[in-house]
């Protein structure tokens, strides 16, 4: 066997856990392994393509970022293409692509990715690639797996940045107002804010009413404890709005979320008198080492990979059910988004212990 393997989307704690667990499992049964760099620009220049071994993947396990580099705008099926006159086009370079994984003798390839590169997978596997999705994204968005590998140690940062915000907050009689990343699902935010007692988390699941969130707040002023946490997931928004989004393009186009924090932190100082100050934890979030649980899962997913490889159960996604790894047919994995179930117990225990999610 000859395996490939490739990091795409934004990085997430634990890639490089699942990179080694795969290449150590792979080389035991004895099968060549190369990893394509950087998503699947990889495929299409020099120097894309590298041997991994058991050297190339010592000492990574707790290691932020990838040692194959990643990118969320390397789709094969729209890849940025530079014309003579410097600007950009995207290309659909599928046929290309999939004619070097052929010449490369590629048995199969194991693509680490989010919703988006495991999009990219799921058409590639249609195209007859034999292909199998391990899930990756801080976000915790993907159906198909109680959790993705990156989650829970994003909710880690963010719970330590929220913990250190309380002792300032209480010292200037300030609201501090937090936005977390998660894209439209609020799982960042539940779990951080529940972790951490804010005083109202904001997700996208829930739309809402800034005037309830400062009812909550003046409940603090009553109680004596004259400052609030409010924790922000980037794609909350107000009931009967819509989610912010920065006025700057990302490169390569597509809008980027951005400024719910803010947005909602002038309201609340309006509205509630309280000097209210935002910040936007950002890609702290993305970077540093993850943590021994994703560590773990990282490791359990890579090496679930590449025994799926073996009893040939292509086109399928890893995940986990707790406690159990198992697989899901990659096209369920990708339907439908997982957002945060707004009945759930997590939102229950929350409210429980006096959380406001502002409706
Ligand atoms: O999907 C992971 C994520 O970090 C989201 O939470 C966030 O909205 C997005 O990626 C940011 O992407 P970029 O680094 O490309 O701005």
């Amino acid at each position: 066997m000859r395996i490939a393997i490739n990091t795409g989307g934004g990085d997430a704690p634990g890639l490089n856990a699942v990179i080694r667990a795969a290449v150590l499992s792979a080389r035991r049964r004895g099968w060549e392994v190369i990893g394509i760099r950087r998503g699947y620009s990889g495929l299409f220049g020099p120097g894309g393509i590298v041997s991994l071994n058991e050297r190339s993947v010592r000492g990574i396990a707790h290691i932020g970022g990838t040692i194959l580099g990643t990118t969320n705008r390397g789709s094969p099926f729209s890849f940025p293409v530079k014309q003579p006159d410097g600007s950009v086009k995207m290309e659909d370079r599928s046929d290309e692509a999939i004619e070097r994984m052929r010449a490369l003798g590629i048995d199969c390839l194991i693509a680490v990715g989010g919703d988006g590169s495991l999009r990219i997978a799921s058409e590639l596997a249609a195209r007859g690639l034999n292909v199998i999705g391990v899930p990756k994204t801080i976000d915790n968005d993907l159906a198909g797996t109680a959790f993705t590998f990156g989650f829970h140690t994003a909710v880690q940062t963010a719970t330590d940045a929220i913990d250190k915000l309380h002792s300032t907050a209480e010292a200037h009689q300030r609201v501090m107002v937090v936005e977390l990343m998660g894209r439209h699902a609020g799982w960042i935010a539940l779990f951080a804010g529940f972790a951490s007692t804010a005083d109202a988390i904001l997700i996208p699941e829930i739309p809402h009413d800034p005037a309830r969130v400062a009812e909550r707040i003046e409940a603090c002023w009553a109680e004596g404890r004259e400052y609030a946490i409010i924790v922000v997931a980037e794609g909350a928004m107000p009931r009967g709005g819509e989610a912010s989004y920065l006025d700057k393009p990302a490169l390569g186009g597509g809008r980027r979320l951005g400024g719910a924090g803010k947005q909602i932190a002038d309201r609340l100082e309006e509205l509630t008198g309280h000097e209210t100050r935002s910040l936007v934890l950002g890609h702290l979030q993305r970077g540093g080492r993850p943590i021994a649980y994703d560590r773990v899962l990282s490791l359990r997913f890579g090496t679930a990979a590449v025994e799926l490889a073996e009893q040939g159960r292509f086109g399928c996604m890893v995940g986990v059910d707790p406690p159990l790894v198992h697989a899901v047919p990659l096209a369920e994995a990708i339907k439908t988004l997982k957002r945060v179930p707004v009945d759930g117990d997590i939102v229950r225990a929350a409210r429980a212990m006096g959380i406001s999610f502002g409706d």
